[in-house]
């Protein structure tokens, strides 16, 4: 659990109701990974949202060599939509570009709150389409 302040700031939350903050707080954690560090694979289920507090992460596609970089994640950015979106599997990996600290948000949690709660699902689902627009 983080506090729902940490949330609040940014974009992606910002047009939730105080009520969705704290409920996704509840199932939020903060984690830190070192540079180099595979925080998910292509394929695998998508089990995390992802909110960028600091750092950069590198979404690329594992079978695309050396050229395969889809975009650069940076402070303040979601990424791991997937785990919004059937059939709830990453398209592509996440690496570590430098150390990065963010906010874990249990998919699967999100999932069951978006089913009972239809105008959450609209936000939620507005807000990943705006993030992926955003990308370059
Ligand atoms: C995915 O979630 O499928 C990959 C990462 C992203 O695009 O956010």
């Amino acid at each position: 659990m983080i506090s729902p302040e940490l949330l609040r700031p940014y974009p992606f939350f910002a047009s939730l109701t105080d009520e969705q903050i704290k409920a996704i707080a509840k199932i939020a954690d903060e984690k830190s990974f070192p540079k180099d560090s595979i925080l998910f694979k292509e394929n695998t289920s998508a089990n995390e949202l992802m909110l960028m507090l600091e750092g950069a992460v590198s979404l690329f596609y594992s079978s695309g060599g050396a050229n395969s970089s889809l975009c650069t994640i940076a402070p303040g950015a979601i990424f791991g939509v997937s785990s919004l979106i059937s059939p709830y599997k990453y398209t592509a990996s996440a690496r570590a570009t430098m150390p990065v600290k963010v906010v874990n948000i249990d998919g699967a949690a999100l999932r069951m709150m978006t089913e009972a709660d239809q105008k959450l699902s609209i936000v939620l689902m507005r807000n990943v389409a705006a993030a992926v627009i955003a990308r370059h």
